[in-house]
């Protein structure tokens, strides 16, 4: 009997499920709110920005679940969104503040909340332009930057163009590291303007985004701020190389060697660009060592070369070729040179001492003439 009940009473739930279930399921859809607060904060380091929010409203119900965030983000004019999932309240990434950002963030619940699919919540949406002030012909043109043998950082930069005598400007710099961006202590000046700056040594700052604004103020109008976001090691401009020589071997086999530049880039952080000329015939070459092994095409009588370098693709994504070395040569002909220079001096030497003794032999026969004379 109890067995029987048993068997209806599952009969019945059997229905209900089935008759139920297709009109029960939307009621029932797992649905979750969107972060809450979302926000841009800038903490000032001149484009290094941090996106945050809190959870969703009502989690009651996802107890024991781990609730994870779709961030999208990118500069207006950007094709692309930058995607991040993530299980914290906040993501921080480099911006470049010239320009507006505008980010989006939902909630999901991972499929073993679920039971099935991926839920999303709707979006939140944030947006960020460091209030920008005066036009853009205000800014600061034509900024360079170039970090000197990885170890001296200096950048220029010239005027704006529509702006009123009494503009000076500033630069600011910031890298992860630092407590707060810093102002510019060694300013390159130019009628009283500053026009660029000397870093002074920047500690552990290599392979991490640098920050740099150059705003900058007047009495008669405001100066547009301009951003610039590099890393370091892309902008590295090496000592040319020194101490080249040329060793002719066998008088075929033609060595190229030259001295590592000076300072603290590692030798294997080097590619070498060649210039060589034999006998008015020039081409050029690359190569990652501090030598190069060639043969002579002809029987030339002068051989010359000089090397710049740079910092290779192993150790930055960019770099800024040297100054070309000082040329160094090899003449072929060195033999004879040096011969007719040895022989020229004693050739002469030679000549004058003959003609010495021919005329004090002359001289000695004028008198035994004389004396001849005389006896007879
Ligand atoms: C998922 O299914 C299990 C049992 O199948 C159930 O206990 C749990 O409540 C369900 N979770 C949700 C969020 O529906
Ligand atoms: C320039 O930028 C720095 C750093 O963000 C800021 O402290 C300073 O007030 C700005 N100056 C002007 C004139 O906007
Ligand atoms: C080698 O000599 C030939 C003719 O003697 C000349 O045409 C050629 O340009 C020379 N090559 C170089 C590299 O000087």
């Amino acid at each position: 009997m109890a067995l029987i009940c048993l068997a209806i009473g599952c009969l019945y739930t059997f229905l209900i499920c089935t008759a139920f279930g297709y009109t029960l399921s939307p009621n029932t859809e797992i649905k979750v709110n969107p972060p809450q607060d979302f926000e841009i904060v800038d903490p000032g380091y001149l484009g290094y920005l941090c996106l945050q929010w809190k959870p969703p409203l009502s989690l009651d119900n996802f107890m024991g679940c781990t609730i994870e965030y779709e961030l999208k983000y990118r500069n207006i004019d950007n094709e692309r969104w930058t995607t991040i999932i993530t299980k914290n309240l906040h993501y921080k990434d480099g911006f470049d503040l010239n320009k507006h950002i505008e980010a989006k963030i939902h909630t999901l619940l991972p499929v073993q909340c679920t039971n099935g699919s991926v839920v999303q919540s709707s979006w939140s949406e944030a947006t960020y332009w460091a209030s920008p002030q005066g036009n853009v012909e205000t800014k600061i043109q034509d900024m360079d930057c170039v970090y000197y043998n990885w170890q001296y950082l200096f950048c220029s930069w010239k005027p704006g163009i529509e702006v009123h005598f009494d503009t000076n400007y500033n630069l600011f710099y910031w890298y992860e590291g630092l407590d707060h961006a810093l102002q510019c202590v060694d300013y390159i000046e130019a009628n009283g303007k500053n026009i660029g700056c000397r870093f002074p040594f920047l500690e552990a700052s290599d392979y991490k985004d640098f920050y740099i604004c150059v705003n900058g103020s007047s009495e008669s109008k405001p100066i547009r701020s301009s951003y610039f976001i590099f890393q370091l090691q892309n902008i590295v401009k090496p000592l040319p190389p020194d101490y080249l020589s040329i060793t002719v071997k066998n008088s075929y086999e033609i060595n190229l060697k030259w001295n590592i530049p000076r300072g603290p880039i590692p030798a294997k952080c080097f590619i070498y660009e060649i210039e060589f000329t034999e006998d008015g015939a020039t081409w050029m070459s690359t190569t990652d060592e501090n030598e190069m092994y060639i043969l002579r095409t002809n029987e030339s009588l002068q051989l010359c070369f000089l090397v710049r370098s740079k910092v290779n693709i192993y150790c930055s994504d960019d770099g800024i070729w040297s100054e070309w070395s000082d040329e160094q040569c090899w003449k072929g002909d060195i033999w004879k040179k040096t011969l007719s220079f040895l022989f020229m001096p004693f050739g002469f030497a030679s000549l004058f001492l003959l003609l010495i003794t021919c005329l004090l032999l002359y001289k000695q026969k004028a008198i035994l003439k004389m004396i001849f004379h005389k006896k007879n």
